[in-house]
């Protein structure tokens, strides 16, 4: 190879060297192969060189020629790896990195009570029983022997709404779960047990009442369920759901249509601190009694074969209670703030109290 070819070939090796990027490899490409280029020149000069030194020429035309093409393209081999090697640097992601802690739901202490309160009651053998929040009045009050004009109706502050033929009863929101224990009778087979926890309504609205709020009924019917019964299954229940072994339970005669005797069952707590247990003093918390034999019979059982108990809570009361909840009108306000505080981890079980 002559001596301007291998000038030649070592400038643009150098060149190629120093080419940082495609845009500066492009420019010798074309510089040394392109139309004008350098060593395109010189092959188009070999015709007026001497016919007895132009196949040597060629020869070695030819054989710079390759050598550059190849360099050229090892160059660009090169600098399309490093491009993409800087691409890959600069798109880095970081896989690794942990997820943002995700805010789980939680479930709301009413649905929470109702749940414990099933769980507990269930574990005594009572079913869970439903029925509509729009009852009729039969079920509501009459079946419960509250006939019309009865003076219990005025204490129940009732939602009426338009009868489904003028003149009829109209049907009513459920002013307690009580109704409930009709459906059961008319629907069960005997002896049964069922707890109905659900809401209820009444037209009652101040800072310690809803209009909607929640009760759990409780019904047990059999041959020989007795008095005693009732207070043993009350006072275990309300040991268990507040977790206090030797919580004070008093039962205090009472009065409800539908049952006969009727007590009223207050635990023992601290007025002034609000504590439960032997603090002196007593909180009223449920109703209760032997079902009445008039309802038993409206509900086409047999009084004189079989009786039972019954029993009325409310669940907000008792929610506020266990979980130390001072007010009771943030359970509706859906404030995500209060959810957040009082709210319960869905995937912890229900199942709280030993023993249950
Ligand atoms: N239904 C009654 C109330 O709402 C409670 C109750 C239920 C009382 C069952 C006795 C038996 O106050």
């Amino acid at each position: 190879m002559t001596d301007d070819l291998l000038a030649l070939k070592h400038q643009t090796e150098a060149a190629l060297a120093a080419a940082a990027d495609l845009r500066a490899w492009d420019a010798i490409r074309v510089g040394v192969l392109g139309k004008s280029g350098s060593l395109t020149a010189l092959l188009k000069e070999l015709g007026k060189v001497a016919p007895d030194q132009r196949r040597e020429r060629g020869a070695a035309l030819n054989q710079l020629k390759d050598a550059l093409a190849e360099a050229i393209e090892a160059r660009r081999v090169a600098l399309d790896a490093a491009a993409l090697e800087a691409r890959l640097a600069s798109e880095r992601m970081d896989v690794t990195l942990p997820p943002r802690p995700a805010q789980p739901g939680l479930i709301h202490p009413i649905s929470r009570t109702m749940e414990e309160m099933a769980a507990i009651f269930g574990a005594m053998g009572f079913a869970v029983a439903e029925g509509p929040d729009i009852e009729s009045d039969w079920h509501n009050f009459g079946a419960l022997n509250i006939p019309a004009h009865h003076p219990a109706r005025a204490d129940h502050d009732t939602f009426y709404l338009p009868p489904a033929v003028p003149g009829a009863a109209p049907p009513v929101l459920r002013t307690h779960t009580s109704p409930v224990q009709a459906r059961a009778m008319l629907e069960r087979g005997l002896p049964f047990r069922v707890v109905a926890p659900g809401r209820t309504y009444r037209a009652d609205h101040d800072a310690t009442h809803s209009p909607m709020f929640h009760q759990i009924e409780g019904l047990a019917l059999g041959r020989d369920i007795t008095l005693g019964h009732l207070k043993g299954c009350l006072i275990d229940f309300l040991r268990t759901f507040f977790g206090i072994s030797n919580l004070p339970v008093r039962f205090r005669s009472s009065y409800f249509p539908f049952t006969e005797p009727s007590m009223e069952v207050d635990i023992g707590w601290n007025r002034k601190t609000g504590e439960l247990g032997g603090g002196g003093d007593w909180l009223e918390i449920l109703g209760s009694g032997m079902v009445h034999p008039k309802v038993l019979a409206n509900c086409g059982i047999d009084p004189s074969v079989w009786q039972g108990f019954a029993f009325g809570m409310g669940v907000e009361r008792v929610t506020m209670l266990k979980h130390g909840i001072p007010d009771l009108r943030p359970f509706y306000d859906s404030d995500i703030r209060w959810l957040r505080h009082y709210g319960f981890n869905p995937l912890a079980s229900a199942m709280l109290h030993e023993g249950v």
